[in-house]
């Protein structure tokens, strides 16, 4: 029997978060976890980049790590108003999101430059948190697992594993709206995903982390979790607030 994968519980805050709240809201996070004592999952949180310096001292010793939301595929030089992997990295990062479907769609990443971008955490020696989604018009037609399967191939590094990789599945249509898959459907997706990742990367693709997001909330969370290969969530709106957040990381004690 195959190991058990360790869950991830992530919030990712987006564009989301001045210094007063924020700090309060990563103190109470903070304060909560070590009152519970530590939890069987790892819990992350990935702020503004604004944010990454002052919420890393706000937790510090809380075991929660800290993350950014995006990088640029080459080390350094002339690329205004990007940050690198490795100046993630030195300002004590341990993961980065790359290929978020808000950077696809609002920047126009494509899988390609998501691979490039994930290539630059590995090499920085981040994890990244590799996302893929179908959108609404994709899953009527019936090509969410065709759209999937072409975004992991195209995305994921030839030298991914399961230390510096986590795949997250977002349904486009399921952030931020209320809405999420049926356990069924969620079921169906991440199978197929696990099967493509033992595929191309044998036991590394087996014990891979992959996270479901879209919609993810302390009322739903449990349901979610307890499906089969969903290994941790990706959270955004319900990571805002630690009252919001903890019940989620809770689901995993
Ligand atoms: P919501 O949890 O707000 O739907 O956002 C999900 C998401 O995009 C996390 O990356």
């Amino acid at each position: 029997m195959a190991a058990k994968i360790r869950p991830l519980i992530a919030g990712n805050w987006k564009m989301n978060g001045l210094k007063s709240a924020g700090l309060r809201e990563a103190r109470n996070l903070a304060r909560t976890m070590k009152k519970h004592g530590k939890p069987g999952c790892d819990v992350l949180v990935c702020p503004p980049a604004t944010l990454l310096a002052p919420l890393r001292d706000a937790m510090k010793g809380s075991h929660i790590a800290i993350g950014g939301q995006d990088c640029h595929g080459n080390e350094g030089g002339a690329h205004t108003g990007d940050i690198s992997a490795s100046m993630l990295k030195d300002t004590g990062c341990a993961y980065v999101i790359v290929g978020h479907s808000e950077r696809r769609a609002d920047h126009g990443e494509s899988s390609r430059e998501v691979r490039a971008k994930a290539e630059a955490a590995h090499r920085a020696g981040l994890r990244a948190i590799i996302c893929v989604g179908e959108t609404a018009a994709e899953r009527k037609r019936g090509q969410t697992l065709k759209v999937i399967g072409k975004q992991l191939a195209d995305s994921l590094p030839k030298g991914s594993t399961a230390k510096n990789t986590v795949v997250a599945y977002e349904p486009v249509w399921a952030i931020g709206t209320g809405l999420t898959p049926t356990v069924e459907d969620v079921a169906e997706v991440h199978a197929s995903i696990r099967s493509r990742l033992r595929r191309r990367f044998r036991d590394d693709g087996a014990a891979m982390q992959l996270l479901y997001g879209g919609s993810v909330k302390g009322s739903n969370a449990a349901e979610l979790m307890a499906v089969a290969n969903v290994n941790g969530a990706l959270v955004g709106g319900a990571s805002l607030t630690a009252a919001d957040f903890w019940p989620i990381v809770e689901t995993c004690i």
